[in-house]
């Protein structure tokens, strides 16, 4: 059935016909009439967080539980020559010892020996009573020694720089910059930036019989399942994996790690409940990271604001791992791109996937060319972009973002404030996919007491994906979301993504209307059959029956159903089409105001503006929330993040909370979080994603900030008061 489709946003819409497949929900546009959707609700689950009744993996305790743990080489390249377990092996309420002597240790943190005991304090001591003899071998943990001559080799297969990628033609950007009147040539640098998830790595795992209960902090939770039930040698089915309540994983927590099988190997072994869940070093050392960067930038531009020639060239370590891309350059039209990137292994933790992986780093980069070419040509750096940018949205983003923080002030004499402190004003863009996927069933069952539960066996990964869902079914039900149950996190119910690449939302949201749709539809039909009347000219709204022979609460048409309850599914191959959308990404920009000590060095962020595409924003409150977080996660890597190693041991000097230091209350400025509805047509609800971008150009805007605020740029994050110092005093940082 064709059916027009208005998308877009006020001031830029358009109408497009669409096929509707028979029997699909009508698409939601822009110009929809929603009564639950688009307003603010609290999170579903904010008392049992708030109140402590929610309750983490990190939480979960089983009777007769052992706490399972694992020895770490203090040592970032070595061989295991051999470990003596004998001392451990004897204390009492040592319950499982294992060896991995002849291993080769790659990095600082590899595990060397594990050990199960009664309790966590036995398990310490255990620990330190193994001894293992090392043949230590030289080691590389710094990525410009790793690239010079005779370095050590990090892995045994030897070659330093692992892989080169590379994209466009170097003759048509050599052509760019030489028909641009400037070419800059910068070296920016980013750190490694350690996910920091409040709730650590790991799991409960507990045997019953040949079944295995796995209650993992993870992002996966099928992919756990499937990773344990392969590596223990028992079919899926008998795996179940539980995630109720995510204290975030940013990447890092996509599947089943050595320690995760180490500890449902070790509970099978015992035939007892083992916990084993790292501690703040472990996670900060062994359980990922945002790789660096060393980006060789050569932007140029045109008198008149045409961006011309962008190359880059990157060097990045992610440790003994792979995956230290960075995106750049994105967002702007340029006449040409160029970029290649190179992994240099060092002796380190493994990069992973992290919060828009390879994004912030490169949007870094990528918007302080972008200012640093405004300044060489006299443009205002707001202009430069608006003149650059192909993206509707992220243009009139610009206009709200401009206006919310008022870059009329914004100096045009960087450093020109009186008194040692100076203010400035910066900012940044970025780009996200849509994302949503099919793949994906949610349940929707509705009983005759009137209660309605939503099932799928992905986890809310503390994004609010559970609110969601309830918002999504209680538009449909006519109901407000606290009326909606929904159960999350059971490999035992239907299949749901990875929560990763900000897919979860906008894969389970055309799910969970679906279902809910379908769920209406048999109510009212039974409403029908007992009332008579048309079950189609019937609707429910506001907790009632609209259009049944008699005025009906919603619990009065539950009690007419025949059976105790009816159960729907919804799914992406039932009418989840994939509509014309309205642009191919999903856009944002920010704005940062800070204000900069030149006595001192030290960076404050007095105020954030973050505008955000998300497609549909199903719950504004929640969007907020994830916009705030995003930017605080920026701020953090902006100005305090960064894993440092000591070139001597190899091994982490902060690898806690003290040392290594993400925002707290009193680094969060004021931060004005807008979620900018764009109706698009990537699925029938709309959504698209928002759990990644907001975290890309925050470290961007900062810098562009500063650099307004003092006249001089620090081109290296985090900007600390001794690179701010630096760049005062005119060094390079
Ligand atoms: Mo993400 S870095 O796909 O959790």
């Amino acid at each position: 059935m064709k059916e027009p489709l208005k998308l877009g946003f006020p001031g830029n819409e358009r109408v497009e016909e669409v096929d509707v497949p028979a029997g699909a929900p009508r698409p939601w546009g822009a110009d929809a009439e929603l009564r639950v959707v688009g307003r603010d609700h609290p999170r579903v689950d904010a008392v049992a967080k708030v109140t402590g009744a929610a309750k983490y993996s990190y939480d979960v305790r089983r009777p007769r539980m052992a706490y399972a743990k694992l020895l770490r080489s203090p040592h970032a390249r070595a061989k295991v020559v051999s470990v003596d377990l004998s001392k451990a092996q004897a204390m009492p309420g040592v319950l499982a010892v294992e060896s991995y002597e002849g291993s080769e240790v790659l990095f600082a943190g590899q595990h060397v020996a594990g050990v199960v005991a009664e309790t966590e304090e036995i398990l310490d001591d255990a620990l330190a009573a193994i001894r293992v003899e090392y043949e230590v071998l030289h080691h590389v943990v710094d990525v410009e020694t790793a690239l010079g001559p005779n370095a050590p080799k990090a892995a045994r297969d030897g070659n330093l720089v692992e892989e080169v990628r590379a994209a466009g033609a170097k003759d048509d950007v050599a052509k760019a910059h030489a028909e641009a009147d400037v070419v800059l040539e910068r070296i920016y640098r980013t750190q490694v930036q350690t996910h920091s998830a409040l709730e650590t790595h790991g799991c409960v795992c507990e045997w019953n019989g040949d079944r295995l209960t796995a209650w993992a902090s993870t992002q996966a939770t099928f992919g756990v399942r499937r990773d344990l039930s392969q590596a223990l040698r028992v079919p899926v089915e008998n795996v179940t994996v539980i995630t109720e309540h995510m204290g975030g994983g940013f990447g890092a927590k996509f599947g089943a790690d050595f320690w995760d099988v180490f500890c449902a190997r070790m509970a099978r072994k015992l035939d007892r409940p083992v916990r084993c869940m790292l501690d703040r070093s472990e996670e900060h050392r062994v359980a990922g990271n945002r790789p660096s960067s060393m980006q060789l930038c050569r932007f140029s531009v045109k008198r008149d604001g045409t961006l011309m020639g962008a190359e880059v060239r990157n060097w990045g370590t992610a440790g003994i791992g792979s995956g230290a891309g960075v995106a750049n350059p994105i967002v702007y039209r340029f006449r040409a791109k160029r970029q290649e990137s190179t992994d240099v292994k060092t002796n380190a933790g493994w990069g992973r996937a992290f919060r828009a992986p390879g994004h912030p780093q490169g949007v870094f980069a990528m918007e302080s060319m972008l200012d640093e070419l405004a300044d060489a040509i006299g443009m205002d750096p707001l202009e430069l972009r608006r003149r650059n940018d192909p993206n509707p949205v992220r243009l009139a983003q610009y206009e709200v973002g401009a206006k919310a923080i008022g870059w009329e002030r914004r100096r045009k004499e960087p450093g020109s404030d009186a008194g040692p402190r100076k203010r400035g004003l910066g900012m940044a863009s970025a780009r996200w996919g849509h994302t949503g996927r099919p793949g994906a069933t949610v349940r929707c069952r509705i009983a005759r007491d009137g209660s309605v539960l939503v099932v799928n066996g992905a986890q809310d990964i503390g994004t609010g994906t559970r609110t969601v869902l309830a918002v999504l079914a209680a538009e449909e039900l006519g109901l407000p979301p606290d009326r909606v149950a929904v159960r999350l996190g059971h490999t035992t119910d239907p299949e749901g993504p990875a929560s990763g690449g900000s897919v979860t939302a906008s894969s389970l949201g055309p799910c969970a209307r679906d279902a809910a749709r379908e769920a209406k539809r048999r109510l009212l039909d039974a409403v029908a059959s007992r009332l008579g009347g048309d079950a189609t000219a019937m609707d429910l709204r506001d907790g009632r029956v609209v259009g049944a022979p008699r005025p009906l609460a919603f619990e009065d048409a539950c009690a007419l159903l025949p059976t105790e309850t009816i159960e729907t599914t919804g799914e992406w191959s039932r009418g989840n089409a994939r509509y014309p959308s309205f642009t191919s990404e999903v856009a944002g920009v920010q704005f940062a105001e800070v204000e900069v000590d030149v006595e001192t060095g030290k960076v404050t962020v007095v105020k954030v503006v973050a505008v955000q595409d998300c497609g549909r924003v199903v719950d504004p409150l929640l969007a907020r929330s994830q916009i705030n977080g995003g930017v605080i996660q920026g701020i953090g890597y902006a100005l305090f993040e960064d894993r440092v190693l000591d070139p001597r041991t190899g091994d982490m000097l902060n690898a806690n909370f003290l040392d290594y230091r993400i925002p707290g209350a009193f680094e969060v400025p004021e931060i004005v979080a807008i979620p900018f509805t764009v109706a698009n047509g990537v699925n029938h609800v709309g959504m698209s994603s928002l759990g990644e971008p907001p975290t890309i150009p925050t470290a961007g805007a900062i810098a562009n900030a500063v650099a307004n605020a003092i006249g001089a740029r620090v081109r290296s994050l985090p900007i600390t008061p001794d690179r701010v110092l630096a760049a005062l005093d005119g060094e390079a940082s």
